[in-house]
């Protein structure tokens, strides 16, 4: 049996053409092969050469990943020809990679070719082979048109190689860690969309919220479930404008239920997350995740009781225990990287988030009752949101603020707040709830709409 203590003996010797004579079957080539580990400048590689035509495909992979490690143009003429007949999109792959690492001006002719290519995936390989060049007048024109090509991937690399502003400090905006002093632990009692239009641009870090459920509670009335979603779609473009460059915004939703008007009719159920998914992401949004809220059976309203009774197909109702929680990121071509570079080593220190984080993206949190908002947040479902998806100082925003908790867990967690809220009742209940704090910096300002447009305008 071989080892690889025996490999390491044959790979010292330069003779693992002899070694892989030996083997008979497909599982000991591919032991070769996958521990052959770091290959020096000069290694002897002519024993891959035949294995590039092996019948079994994981054996060509990994024979293409080991010519890869020698970066050695001797082995373009073989990879080349594979080009043509490999017919596994893995190898293909790993043939235009290894290509790539080759660095060779030469190489360009076939990267170029291999742009044609009907695989996205390739096709970005061929893209990034490419980059290691010289940005010269043929590399554009011939990379350039590909901002057009029919995949996202391709064109996303494209437009931020060639078409995307590269820096930020030249639109003249604040750093990315900093905001405005007017944002900070503000409530505004006004209707969102009108508060929203005096917050500048990329001004906030984070959005975590959950809309009025469409007619399903009393605070909200639309007069159609098109209204509705219309209404919601102008909230999240505005939140869109006034969020930092690739920060995130976390909306909850749930899909409701309108209860029939009368024994002849039936009840109807909308799909609020599903639908309002497509609003989203059509003004800028990114999908990151869904993350499904959890809550005990016994807190949640009995719909499967007629089920239970006559067991008849057709009637079955489960009990809906879960809510949605969908993330997403404002399109930048930055990576997370870069969000994160820009706060400094004792911040992003300070904002680690510490054992017992959640590992899943189901999360089984009990849910709130309150005596005066009929749908709050549970304190821990904001806690993980604040801590996992913003840094300590940042400015996390409620439109939808009912009874403030994302403002309180935000200020527990050392981050500001600013929220808008349109029902008076609540913005009083929030004045109720705030303590008053000794830092005079960090006291709470609770403005009607026109109060925050004199402060903010003075
Ligand atoms: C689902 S509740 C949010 C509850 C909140 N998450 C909490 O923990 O208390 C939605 C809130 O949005 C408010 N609202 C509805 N339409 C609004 C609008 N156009 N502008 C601002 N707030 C609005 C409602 O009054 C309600 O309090």
């Amino acid at each position: 049996m071989i080892t690889k203590e025996l490999l390491q003996t044959f790979k010292d010797k330069n003779d693992l053409a002899c070694l892989i004579e030996e083997q008979r079957d497909s599982g000991s080539i591919l032991f070769v092969l996958k521990n052959l580990g770091y290959l020096p400048k000069g290694f002897n590689g002519d024993f891959l050469i035949p294995l590039l035509s092996h019948e079994h495909h994981q054996i060509r992979l990994w024979s293409v990943k080991n010519v890869a490690k020698l970066k050695d143009n001797t082995f373009f003429i073989y990879l080349s020809k594979m080009l043509d007949s490999e017919t596994n999109t893995s190898v293909k792959r790993e043939v235009v990679s290894a290509i790539g690492r080759m660095r060779n001006p030469e190489n360009k002719e076939i990267l170029y070719k291999i742009l044609q290519d009907k695989d996205p995936k390739i096709v970005c390989q061929a893209i990034r082979a490419l980059l290691v060049f010289e940005k010269d007048k043929e590399l554009e024109r011939k990379l350039k048109p590909l901002v057009n090509h029919p995949n996202e991937m391709v064109r996303t690399v494209i437009y931020k190689e060639f078409f995307s502003v590269k820096d930020n400090s030249q639109k003249g905006h604040m750093a990315h860690t900093q905001t405005y002093d007017f944002l900070k632990n503000v409530v505004v009692n006004g209707d969102v969309i009108d508060v929203l239009k005096y917050v500048p641009n990329e001004s906030i870090h984070l959005t975590f919220t959950s809309p009025p459920y469409y007619n399903a509670r009393d605070y909200s009335i639309y007069p159609s479930y098109q209204a509705y979603l219309d209404f919601l779609e102008a909230v999240f473009k505005e939140v869109h404008r006034i969020t930092k460059e690739g920060r995130f915004l976390i909306v909850n939703t749930s899909p409701i239920i309108i209860p029939r008007i009368s024994r002849s009719h039936s009840s109807k159920r909308y799909p609020i997350p599903f639908d309002l998914h497509q609003y989203i992401v059509k003004n800028g949004w990114e999908f990151i995740d869904d993350i499904i809220w959890k809550k005990p059976d016994y807190s949640v309203k009995n719909r499967i009781g007629g089920f239970m009774q006559h067991r008849k197909p057709l009637m079955y109702k489960p009990n809906a225990v879960t809510e949605y929680l969908m993330v997403y990121r404002k399109s930048t071509t930055k990576l997370i990287d870069w969000n994160i570079r820009s706060y400094n080593k004792e911040c992003t220190e300070e904002s680690r988030v510490g054992e017992g984080y959640e590992k899943t993206n189901v999360w089984e949190i009990d849910p709130c009752f309150d005596k005066v908002h009929s749908a709050v947040f549970p304190v821990e479902l904001c806690k993980r949101v604040i801590q996992y998806y913003s840094f300590k100082d940042d400015l996390v925003f409620d439109p939808f603020a009912g009874s403030g908790t994302v403002g309180k867990t935000a200020k527990a967690l050392k981050r500001k707040f600013f929220l808008t809220e349109k029902e008076p009742t609540y913005f009083e209940y929030m004045k109720t709830k705030a303590k008053p704090n000794l830092l005079e910096e960090n006291r709470t300002k609770f403005l009607t709409l026109q109060e925050f447009i004199n402060y903010i305008l003075p």
